[in-house]
């Protein structure tokens, strides 16, 4: 049984699916704290919802992006979390951050990584024309949405699609693996070999 931290900035449809994945008897994790950098966004309400710990911490308190991480590592330590949980975090994590929890961090983005990396990934999707997009979990590494993918699963492009219905389907997909993979964490299924994650053959 690991405990998860999740970092998230806005609505917080994938904290969701981890919390409701978290609730099921045979699940081998449970959400122990929140972490939110904005005041208002709705998944502080939704973890009070699962009677989650959840904590706003508002960056312009702090001095500088370190003192804002510390504070926010020193929360994940008390809450004894195994593995952090970035959800739309909107908050680029640095080395020192990072380092904090090696090989402990994963993170969500909406496309099928490498491509289409940073902000407005389904936009950007839509603008190329691509047939299929899609989402990726990755381990986090110390550049933007780069680092060993544990999971991905596609999406196709509709003709009509507009930003806000692609958005929609990938999150439905976002809320299959992102649980799926951090179970996989948890039962200890994960290998990284060379930058590459593998699921190892028992697992599957
Ligand atoms: C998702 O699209 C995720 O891929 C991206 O941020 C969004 C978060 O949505 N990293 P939600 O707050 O979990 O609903």
């Amino acid at each position: 049984m690991i405990n998860i931290a999740v970092m998230a900035s806005g609505r917080g449809s994938n904290f969701e699916a981890i919390a409701r994945a978290a609730l099921k008897p045979d699940w081998p994790g449970k959400v122990s704290v929140l972490i939110c950098d904005r005041e208002k966004a709705p998944v502080l309400e939704k973890a009070e919802r699962f009677n989650i710990d959840g904590y706003y911490l508002d960056p312009g308190e702090y001095g500088d992006r370190r003192q804002f991480e510390s504070e926010a590592a020193d929360l994940i330590a008390a809450h004894d979390a195994d593995l952090v949980a970035l959800a739309g975090f909107m908050r680029l994590l640095s080395p020192y951050f990072i380092e904090r929890f090696p090989d402990r961090i994963m993170n969500i983005h909406p496309s099928l990584l490498p491509a289409f990396r940073g902000l407005k990934a389904q936009k950007k999707a839509l603008e190329a024309g691509v047939k299929v997009t899609g989402c990726t979990v990755h381990f986090v590494t110390e550049e933007l949405d780069e680092g060993p993918i544990i999971m991905q699963a596609p999406v196709k492009v509709k003709e009509d699609d507009d930003e806000e219905k692609l958005s929609r389907r990938i999150r439905r997909q976002e809320h299959l693996i992102y649980p799926r993979s951090i179970e996989l964490y948890a039962r200890g299924c994960l290998e990284i070999r060379e930058g590459k994650v593998r699921i190892k053959p028992s697992c599957r």
